[in-house]
């Protein structure tokens, strides 16, 4: 039974000039003294070295012998090429292409072949703190010790079975990551960017509320007796057509979510009900590009393993539809035009940026205490 609208993708934005760089005097806005996910933990083999470009700075990644994670700036401190491009050699070290410096996984330069092999402290990188957990690397940019307590907890993706987690997903966005954090805090547009599969008319009207818990902003939106979209439908065996739904996405400062979205019968517990946590998980890349890495996890699953498998690839299918071609077009476009014009623009607000208000309040602190 396949009860899913048909897919329906955003329109083409309109052929505008792509700024790829931020505006002359425009502050960066990368909080530097927390954790990012740099990618998820199946990402990086042995023997591989994976750059990702993070707040600006190239890293290499690579696993040490004991499997744990290294990560140091990807450019070699004499001529600047990548060591991405170059060799991993026994002993954790990674060799330089172009004149074959070597580096240990602490970024020390630990042998140059050439003349008297001296290493004077300018040959040795900058190192980053990493941590493997929740099946993700996370990686610390700034220059405060890095504290693994304040990672985000995202345990509900830790040991579960494989056909309840969707594979991971990875989408390279060309926008600030403020604008995607917007877009994911801001529920309101379910009802018409992802109409038919993650919303409808129906719950365009649901009352939205934010409640905030230290740092943490969570954005809810309750809709009661309201029909079923399609992908909770799939979901539940007994394919209720109209259900109480709910969605509350909470955001970890600066750039982490996960949102809870799921459905029960009307008037039925939420509890009785199904649904899943979607993992959102934005890292800046430039000041005009974003890496999206996302998964989703399923709660109290009802159906049997040969529909879950069914369930599993349908959500990432429409997940990936719905950021790949119909919220990314919107973001990348609304980037365009705020680049346009010489001053930076002042958006009209309405009662439905109460979230993305509330998250800027705290980010904006952020900012201000690094200073
Ligand atoms: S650029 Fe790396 S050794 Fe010369
Ligand atoms: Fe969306």
């Amino acid at each position: 039974m396949d009860t899913i609208s048909p897919l329906q993708a955003t329109k083409p934005a309109p052929n505008m000039p792509v700024n790829a760089s931020r505006r002359p005097g425009e502050p960066s806005r990368f909080v530097h003294n927390t954790w990012y996910v740099a990618m998820f933990s199946s990402d990086l083999e042995r023997g591989q070295m994976v750059h990702r470009t993070i707040l600006n700075e190239p890293v290499v990644f690579y696993r040490k012998e004991d499997g744990g994670v290294a990560a140091m700036i990807d450019r070699c401190s004499h001529r600047f090429a990548p060591l991405s491009m170059g060799k991993l050699l026994p002993g954790d070290r990674v060799q330089c292409i172009y004149h074959g410096l070597e580096f240990g996984a602490d970024g020390q330069c630990v042998k140059n072949p050439h003349g008297k092999g001296t290493i004077p402290p300018p040959l040795h990188l900058r190192s980053f703190p990493v941590v493997e957990r929740h099946t993700l690397i996370w990686i610390w940019m700034g220059d405060k010790k890095a504290d693994p307590a304040t990672i985000p907890d995202y345990s509900c993706l830790d040991n579960r079975p494989a056909l309840h987690v969707t594979r991971p997903g990875y989408l390279n966005v060309a926008a600030h990551y403020e604008l995607v954090v917007d877009n994911l805090l801001d529920l309101s547009h379910i009802s018409y960017v992802h109409v038919g599969i993650l919303g409808n008319a129906d719950t365009a009207n649901a009352d939205i509320g934010v409640d905030q818990k230290g740092d943490v902003v969570a954005v809810s939106r309750i809709s009661k007796n309201a029909e079923t979209p399609g992908i909770l439908k799939m979901m539940s065996p007994a394919g209720f057509e109209r259900g109480d739904q709910w969605n509350t996405i909470s955001w970890y400062p600066p750039s982490n979510m996960i949102l809870e979205f799921g459905a029960s019968k009307p008037g039925e517990p939420k509890e009785k009900g199904t649904g899943y946590f979607a993992i959102h998980l934005l890292t800046p890349e430039t000041e005009r590009s974003t890496h999206y890495h996302y998964t989703a996890a399923r709660w109290n699953v009802l159906t049997d393993d040969e529909q879950n498998a069914k369930i599993r690839d349908k959500i990432y299918e429409m997940r990936t539809f719905a950021f790949a071609e119909q919220d990314v077009p919107v973001i990348e476009a609304q980037q365009i035009c705020m680049d346009q014009p010489e001053k930076p623009l002042r958006p009209a607000l309405l009662s439905i940026d109460a979230g993305p208000i509330a998250y800027r309040k705290v980010l904006d602190r952020l900012l201000s205490e690094e200073g």
